[in-house]
């Protein structure tokens, strides 16, 4: 009797402390973002560069779109899981003029975009003119126009109405960054030493302040930055001549890392009403490679789409152009035969299977300061 009634004791003390714990997380209400604006890089564009400079070539798209989709990857990118995870419509790219919906948000990122302007046409560097200073231009036009048409006094009007977001979706929505990837390794293959690119982090993160405080300027609350990846994991990168992550490479991304994180506190402070989470995409790529069987992935530093050489990376040919071999012409790619055991696709980029493990990995905010899930990311920890 007297066992039997501590047990019960006990137990009602555990559901009670349960239950309170249950309430201090949800509390909280869900955010309800109406709509998500990105600015980033190839690690999330989804039709811009596409648009302006050509299609992205199959097998890009082949897994989730089965055709090109203006993404670098065989499916969708981490973005793409967070607009589908808040309840969302896979974005639009600012750029595509064609068939293109901004009732939920827009894309301004673009392939090989860099935050600092460069000096290189993209030509020579592969760099894209679309840096982030160009995407805030883009962004307040869009901001601007938008809500002209909306309201009917520009002389076009019509169908755009219903394309275009509402005005509250700018001062409710999520502003997610993804970029600074090109600026670290643009610097690198400029022959830069690591030290070079090191003294430019300064001002490349002064340039991705001013782009932050502009979305601030014209409303927006909710920011959802997404740091640097393991730059020396990737077969554009990594020396071939060593097998494995290249250390240099990823110690400058950290390095970079930590210096964005500083910033991010610094504009907590000076940025009234701000929410921003720092997400740690580094930590989740990082995991994935290095652990790569203990998650079901093959082959963690190999391309999927590419061709030749210990990583299946060619620097001459990427992924959807030819190649002649024994006299006949192949497509890069036709190689790849299980892109859902894959984590890199074409050397540079990652698989739909590895876009998906990183969203899963970040999304409930373990690996964010704050740490808070994506759907909560409009309150303060
Ligand atoms: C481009 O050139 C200008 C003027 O010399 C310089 O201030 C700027 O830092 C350069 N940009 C990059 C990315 O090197
Ligand atoms: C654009 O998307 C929204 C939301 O999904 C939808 O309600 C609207 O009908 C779409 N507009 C057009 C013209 O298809
Ligand atoms: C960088 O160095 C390599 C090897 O020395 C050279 O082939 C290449 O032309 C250099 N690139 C630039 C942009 O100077």
């Amino acid at each position: 009797m007297e066992q039997g009634g501590r047990k019960t004791h006990v137990l009602f003390l555990l559901v009670l402390l349960a239950t309170q714990l249950v309430n201090v997380t949800i509390s909280k209400s869900l955010c309800d973002f109406p709509a998500v604006f990105n600015f980033g890089d190839s690690n999330s564009d989804t039709g811009g560069l596409s648009a302006a400079f050509g299609q992205a070539p199959p097998p890009n798209g082949e897994t989730f779109f089965h055709g090109p989709a203006g993404r670098y990857s065989d499916g969708r990118l981490v973005i793409d899981f967070i607009a589908h995870g808040l309840g969302l419509p896979y974005l639009s790219a600012f750029l595509d003029a064609l068939g293109s919906n901004f009732t939920h948000g827009a894309n301004f990122a673009t392939g090989g975009s860099t935050i600092r302007p460069q000096n290189t046409t993209r030509h020579q560097s592969g760099l894209s003119p679309i840096s982030l200073n160009v995407q805030s231009y883009q962004f307040n036009d869009f901001h601007l126009r938008s809500q002209t048409i909306r309201k009917g006094n520009a002389k076009v009007g019509g169908v755009f109405k219903d394309l275009l977001p509402k005005p509250e979706a700018f001062s409710r929505g999520l502003y997610t960054f993804d970029i600074g990837q090109n600026d670290l390794t643009g610097g690198l293959l400029l022959n830069l030493t690591i030290e070079q690119v090191k003294a430019s982090i300064p001002d490349i993160l002064d340039q991705f302040k001013t782009a932050v405080k502009s979305v601030h300027g014209r409303g927006g609350r909710y920011f959802w930055i997404h740091n640097t990846g393991p730059i020396g994991c990737l077969p554009y990168v990594i020396n071939p001549d060593k097998i494995g992550c290249t250390n240099p490479f990823n110690e400058l991304a950290q390095f970079y890392n930590q210096k964005l994180k500083d910033l991010v506190d610094q504009l907590r402070e000076e940025l009234h009403g701000a929410v921003i989470t720092y997400v740690d995409i580094y930590k989740a790529r990082y995991t994935l490679i290095s652990q790569a069987s203990k998650y079901g992935f093959e082959h963690p530093l190999r391309a999927c789409c590419g061709h030749g050489g210990k990583y299946n990376y060619n620097t001459q040919v990427g992924c959807g152009g030819k190649v002649r071999e024994n006299g006949k012409e192949i497509l890069v790619g036709k190689s790849c035969k299980d892109p859902s055991v894959m984590i890199i696709w074409d050397g540079i980029h990652y698989t739909e299977a590895a876009n998906k493990w990183t969203f899963d990995y970040i999304v409930e905010g373990s690996f964010s300061d704050p740490s808070i899930p994506l759907r909560m990311a409009c309150h303060r920890k």
